[in-house]
């Protein structure tokens, strides 16, 4: 599908590393739908779908100018099965019959948490989510910690100097198949490693900053316990 007519730029590391999660979940076939759900110009899932396993890639970004273009591109050079959605990832709707994995990267903890709260019980039951938020990435641990969200991965990644969370998680088959909780700050930090040491004082001054305002206490309790994880 990647062509040297129709050249899809490389990933970065972000992209890559999550691009790597969904490669190990689909060695074994679990999903029949893989959505990139706040796409844009659709270069995770089009790496995705290069991989020809016999599952439909979804794209959806709620701008018709960025899904038109990707529509163009996908069907003058693609091989896989693919569908491209241009509506808002709040009002989507999902075949009770089959398993998904659903991306959202590169969006606020916020509008994952939205989207998370658009969803029916019966959801919860069909997909998995992996999740990249660019901010609020305590806000949305906490949401997931609360609703009881099962840890399959998580991992922390760095690029151009910036680092990214990334968290594959699920709420399916929960009660039969405990999964440890999604951890408010969370497990998967590495304190010999300056990457996470930086990215958690980066934080930590966050809600330092934020405390400065916010009377009520919670902001310094979580700088501070971003600053336990560390010293
Ligand atoms: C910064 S880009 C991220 C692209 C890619 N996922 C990544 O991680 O590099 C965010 C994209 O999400 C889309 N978007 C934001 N909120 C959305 C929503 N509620 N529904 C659908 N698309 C949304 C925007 O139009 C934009 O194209």
């Amino acid at each position: 599908m990647i062509t040297s007519h129709n050249p899809v730029p490389k990933l970065g590391k972000r992209l890559k590393a999550i691009l790597h999660q969904v490669n190990v979940a689909q060695q074994q076939q679990i999903y029949d739908y893989i959505w990139d759900g706040c796409c844009d110009h659709g270069y995770l899932g089009i790496h995705i779908q290069a991989l020809h396993q016999p599952y439909r890639m979804v794209y959806v970004d709620r701008l018709s100018h960025l899904t038109n273009e990707l529509n163009t591109r996908l069907k003058h050079s693609s091989e896989g099965k693919f569908q491209v959605i241009t509506a808002n990832i709040c009002d989507l709707t999902f075949d009770k019959s089959k398993r998904h994995l659903m991306i959202l990267a590169g969006v606020g903890g916020e509008q994952i948490i939205q989207f998370l709260e658009s969803r029916t019980h019966q959801d919860y039951e069909q997909i998995d989510f992996m999740f990249s938020p660019s901010t609020g990435q305590h806000e949305l641990r906490s949401y997931l910690n609360f609703h009881k969200f099962g840890l399959i991965h998580e991992t922390l990644v760095t690029e151009n100097k910036r680092s990214y969370e990334i968290i594959y998680t699920t709420l399916r088959g929960i009660s039969e198949n405990p999964l440890p909780k999604i951890s408010n700050f969370g497990e998967m930090w590495q304190t010999s490693n300056q990457e996470h040491v930086q990215y958690i004082e980066k934080l930590a001054n966050h809600y330092l900053q934020k405390s400065r305002n916010d009377h009520s206490g919670q902001s310094a309790s979580v700088a501070s316990q971003y600053q336990s994880i560390i010293s």
